[in-house]
């Protein structure tokens, strides 16, 4: 598996993800095309200014990505609170490709002295993404309420430190 910057092109593989019932059931559901649109033109505004890692999963031997990951700036924090968040493509699931992703983007924040620390709020039913921050060395903070695309979900809420 190597990661690859997403660039303008790749909105085409999040309109698949993020328009899709059943990757988004953890997440309030698929979200406009719009709002797809506009989330990805942000994150690439946001990457070219250094803030945020839009990045795509291709894996060994492949030439298309399946899935991405992407650090972010918590727009609602007035602090510097990075969130980590991720998808891989429904028939390349179970592979251990997230597992892989998440733990190489922590081991390239750490080595680049990023972020500090990663925060991650996956639904508290999400067993896959939960599994995954364990596995890849967060640490449970507790439980929260986290607002995305105008629905409330119940999350857990995790943490890496990096520094
Ligand atoms: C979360 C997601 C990215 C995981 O991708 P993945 O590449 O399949 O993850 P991995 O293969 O690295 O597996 C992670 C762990 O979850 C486990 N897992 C997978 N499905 C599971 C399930 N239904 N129940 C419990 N554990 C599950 C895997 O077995 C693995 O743990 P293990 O190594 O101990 O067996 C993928 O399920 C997804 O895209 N979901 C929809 C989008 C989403 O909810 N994103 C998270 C937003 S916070």
């Amino acid at each position: 598996m190597r990661l690859e910057t997403m660039t303008g092109a790749d909105v085409a593989l999040r309109l698949r993800m993020e328009s899709d019932p059943q990757m988004m059931a953890e997440l309030g559901g698929p979200r406009p095309k719009e709002a797809i649109e506009r989330a990805h033109a942000s994150s690439l505004l946001q990457a070219a200014a250094g803030e945020c890692w839009p990045l795509k999963i291709v894996p060994d031997g492949a030439v298309d990505a399946v899935g991405t990951v992407a650090v972010w700036k918590r727009s609602d924090d007035p602090g510097e609170m990075y969130e980590i968040g991720w998808m891989v493509l429904p028939e390349y699931q179970g592979r251990g490709l997230a597992t892989q992703a998440v733990r190489e983007v922590c081991d390239r924040a750490r080595r680049e002295r990023r972020f500090g620390a990663l925060h991650a709020y996956p639904g508290v039913t999400n067993a896959p993404s939960n599994r995954l921050c364990e596995k890849a060395g967060f640490t449970l903070v507790g439980q929260v309420e986290v607002e995305f695309g105008g629905h409330r979900l119940h999350c857990n809420h995790w943490r890496i430190e990096l520094s």
